[in-house]
């Protein structure tokens, strides 16, 4: 069975031009000869079954016109000499769902209360099930998700991928990378206990030795002189809402960019000069486009 007839007809890879879109085997058989056998109802009911899926995916299209979109996100050119070392912003992706999943979960059971929070995150890994397993996922996730952002900023920057036009993603980038840290810094509070208390004392007296508006900034954070309930829901709120709204909204921006400009060559392949010079008009044209089809 050909791949191509399982994809529904909307996400369809497009023809290439000059290809048309019409039936490339034999010629049917003479009609005259051999008439064509009439399906049976089973068969019918069958072939409507198989259709659904489409007809869905159609009446959503028509009014979406989401399949243009995600045909050009799926069958993107990527340039030469692309490696694992382009795997590692999708593994920030990855990283990041997981915590988003395993965070919808822990927060069914997690109480942002002075009192109750230790007893919440004991409950959690005692009790509940598959509680200590979800736990420790977000708990290591978090650490996981920070050096995914670091290896994959510097596959970025040894790569000179940040360079035109690809100047404003990476300013979104250090954002995302601010907001990663961001996250875990606020999450090391919420199971209350000793270590996440003093470590996070530490980090609000650091914060205030900053200059000018470091003391109004740890004030801020603790919600007043003292870590407190205030503080607690505070960084729970700034955790798992506030946060995450935002990287949510900079990845939608980031990998829009990413399919709009398109993947940049890796430097090696970008050194090798062409052996006779493009007119100025394709240069031009190559900018706007796909920076894989340009080779950058
Ligand atoms: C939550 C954090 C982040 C996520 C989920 C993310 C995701 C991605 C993905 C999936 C890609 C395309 C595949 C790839 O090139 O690896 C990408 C590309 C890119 N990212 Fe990120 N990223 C994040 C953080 C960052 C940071 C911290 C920077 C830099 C400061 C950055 C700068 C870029 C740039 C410039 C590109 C384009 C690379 C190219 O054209 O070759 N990203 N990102």
């Amino acid at each position: 069975m050909k791949l191509d007839s399982l994809i529904p007809a909307p996400l369809r890879k497009p023809p290439k031009p000059g290809q048309g879109s019409g039936p490339t085997g034999p010629a049917p058989a003479d009609l005259k000869t051999s008439p064509p056998e009439r399906p049976s109802d089973a068969e019918r009911a069958t072939g409507r079954a198989k259709e659904t899926p489409h007809d869905v995916l159609a009446w959503v299209d028509q009014r979406t016109g989401a399949a243009g979109f995600l045909t050009g996100l799926l069958y993107r050119k990527v340039p030469k000499g692309t490696n694992w070392f382009y795997t590692l912003g999708s593994a920030t992706l990855f990283a990041f769902i997981t915590q988003a999943v395993t965070g919808v979960f822990l927060a069914m059971f997690y109480t942002p209360s002075t009192s109750d929070a230790y007893a919440s995150i004991a409950h959690i890994n005692n009790d509940v099930f598959l509680g200590s397993f979800v736990h420790g996922m977000h708990k290591w996730g978090s650490s996981v998700m920070v050096i995914l952002v670091f290896l994959h900023m510097g596959r970025v920057f040894f790569f000179g991928a940040y360079k035109y036009p690809r100047e404003l993603n990476w300013v979104i980038g250090v954002v995302l990378l601010i907001l990663t840290l961001a996250m875990a810094f606020t999450g090391y509070l919420l199971p209350f206990d000793q270590r996440s208390f003093w470590a996070s004392t530490v980090a609000f007296n650091i914060t205030g030795t900053g200059p000018v508006i470091g003391p109004y900034l740890a004030d801020f954070l603790r919600a007043g002189p003292e870590i407190g309930a205030t503080t607690l829901s505070r960084f729970y709120s700034i955790h798992m809402l506030l946060i995450p709204g935002a990287i949510i909204a900079l990845i939608g921006a980031h990998l829009y960019l990413v399919v709009k400009l398109g993947t940049t060559a890796p430097p090696w392949l970008r050194a090798a000069k062409p052996k006779t010079a493009a007119p100025a008009s394709q240069l031009d044209a190559g900018a706007e486009g796909n920076g894989a089809a340009a080779g950058r």
